[in-house]
């Protein structure tokens, strides 16, 4: 690992890489208690769907180490289960953390949840590498197919920034770059929040070379030829492999159907929901208007600044997500290797 983990936890704090602060400032925050997490969650300090999962996981460790009832464990489970909606893997590691620590007695469980959120935090950083290596084949074949050349679109940031390492959509194409394959990445930036900056900051610092765009600008790369495959993550993949993920994936994949183009997501099992029968049972996270009413940068002097864009009164909505239908998906990249989104049901692991 050549960076700073984006997330340690310490036993008595969580240190994480403050992502509101990036790509303008690599600032440290430490988390001491469990209002202290589930605020860094919701105003999105920590974001991405693993992340954002193993976080919480620590959250609970972090709450339970001066009374570990199950009054407390109970509050802490509910106040980090309120933070986001539409990821699946902050739930998915609550519902870990709770199936581990409720057997327990009270005693027991402190130690128990530091052991558990230390695991998913490993077990994360395993399966990115082994996605990346499935996407690595499907790369590889592009490039020779390209004569060498291979152009990926991606977008919002699913890279180690958004994982424990790694990343999920990032991971085939830092995999291709070590290979020495001849991969570039257009970058949208993914208003309103830009975390297509923090993609563009990841990649320049590995050295893979990169194009950012405006988001309304992939119809047209696409449509003249200078796209070979769409990759993104996912923060929730439905049982029929409809697909939620950051607002304005759902355009992209329409506009690779259009053009003929490969459309992949990249996510780990944890972010399947076997639960969720299609993507109409995802939930859409509504974040506030001032996110597209402002817009956050820099001022001359290099100090954090946001213009205002919009008048206070101007009505606004602000999805943060929105759903590709599974018939627009060509496969879906999980630690068990690519398949199709109808044939999740078949990988290790999978609820049946
Ligand atoms: O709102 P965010 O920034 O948490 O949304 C992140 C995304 O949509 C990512 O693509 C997704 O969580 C996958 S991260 C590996």
């Amino acid at each position: 690992m050549a960076h700073l983990p984006p997330l340690e936890f310490t036993g008595n704090a969580i240190r994480i890489l403050d992502q509101t602060r990036l790509p303008h400032a690599e600032a440290r925050l430490e988390l001491r208690d469990l209002d202290a997490v589930a605020a860094a969650i919701t105003d999105m300090r920590v974001r991405g769907a693993p992340l954002i999962g193993a976080t919480a996981a620590c959250g609970v460790a972090l709450a339970l180490r001066e009374r570990a009832d199950d009054a407390t464990l109970a509050h802490a489970l509910a106040v980090l289960g309120a933070t986001r909606p539409t990821a699946v893997n902050l739930h998915w590691a609550l519902a870990r953390m709770a199936r581990a620590l409720d057997p327990l007695p009270a005693g027991e469980r402190a130690e128990a949840a530091a052991r558990e959120a230390a695991a998913i935090i490993a077990e994360d950083a395993q399966m990115n590498a082994r996605i990346g290596q499935h996407g690595l084949g499907m790369l590889r074949t592009l490039a020779e197919a390209g004569h060498g050349r291979v152009n990926v679109m991606t977008h919002c940031n699913a890279g180690w920034l958004a994982t424990l390492e790694h990343g999920t959509a990032l991971s085939p194409i830092y995999a291709a770059h070590a290979e020495g394959i001849d991969v570039h990445v257009w970058v949208s930036e993914t208003r309103p929040r830009n975390q297509g900056l923090l993609t563009a900051w990841e990649l320049a610092a590995s050295g893979v070379p990169l194009t950012l765009v405006a988001d309304n600008a992939a119809g047209l790369l696409m449509a003249r030829g200078q796209v070979d495959v769409v990759i993104t993550g996912a923060d929730r993949v439905a049982a029929n492999g409809d697909s939620a993920n950051k607002i304005g994936t759902y355009l992209k994949a329409l506009a690779a159907a259009d053009n003929g183009l490969p459309f992949y997501i990249a996510a780990p099992m944890s972010t399947v929901d076997f639960g969720c029968p299609d993507g109409g049972a995802i939930p859409i996270e509504d974040r506030a208007g001032a996110e597209v009413r402002e817009v956050a940068g820099r001022d001359a002097d290099g100090r954090p600044a946001t213009v205002r864009i919009a008048p206070d009164d101007l009505p606004v909505a602000n999805p943060a997500f929105d759903v590709t239908p599974a018939r627009l998906i060509t496969g879906i990249i999980t630690e068990h290797g690519i398949c199709a989104p109808s044939a999740l049901h078949d990988l290790p692991g999978a609820e049946r």
